[in-house]
């Protein structure tokens, strides 16, 4: 997923050149503006860390961009592409990291990736699998 401050940096291009240039198929794109619900779905995992209200607030901002990738080892290998959290440390060890590219710290950090096979099934249901969702009506791409 392209945060909103990658699509409002306009990296959206960049990015899916990374992702291209690595490798990655891109199966499935979708811009998506979350409301506070669906963002607070999304990351329901951290709902007790004290970030949680600020990230919920940052990532209903503006649009993301939900991706699906496909590749052998997609979980690490873009795991490995876009850098640790903190873009920060991103551009210091990471330096040809996306996060390293785009971010800014912990909360706008450009993008997202699944951490299990598990956690991307569930978020490619969130993005494109949930038809009772009416909030997540794909914007014009
Ligand atoms: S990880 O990958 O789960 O180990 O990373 P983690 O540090 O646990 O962070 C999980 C997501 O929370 C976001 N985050 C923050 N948001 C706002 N403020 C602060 N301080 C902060 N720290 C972490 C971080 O961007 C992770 O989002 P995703 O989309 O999963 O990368």
């Amino acid at each position: 997923m392209i945060k909103p401050d990658g699509l409002s940096g306009n990296y959206k291009e960049k990015i899916k050149e990374a992702i291209l240039g690595s490798g990655f198929d891109i199966i499935e794109e979708a811009v998506v503006h979350l409301d506070a619900e669906r963002a607070s779905l999304f990351y329901a995992e951290h709902a007790d860390r004290s970030f949680f209200n600020s990230l919920v607030k940052y990532m209903t901002s503006g649009p993301v961009c939900a991706m699906v990738l496909e590749s052998p080892d997609a979980i690490s290998r873009w795991r490995n592409l876009i850098g640790p959290t903190d873009a920060r440390k991103a551009k210091t060890s990471h330096p040809d990291s996306i996060r390293a590219m785009c971010g800014l710290d912990s909360e706008k950090n450009c993008v997202h990736g699944s951490d299990s096979p598990q956690s991307a099934a569930r978020e490619i249901s969130f993005f494109f699998r949930d038809d009772k969702s009416e909030a997540l009506e794909h914007d014009e791409l």
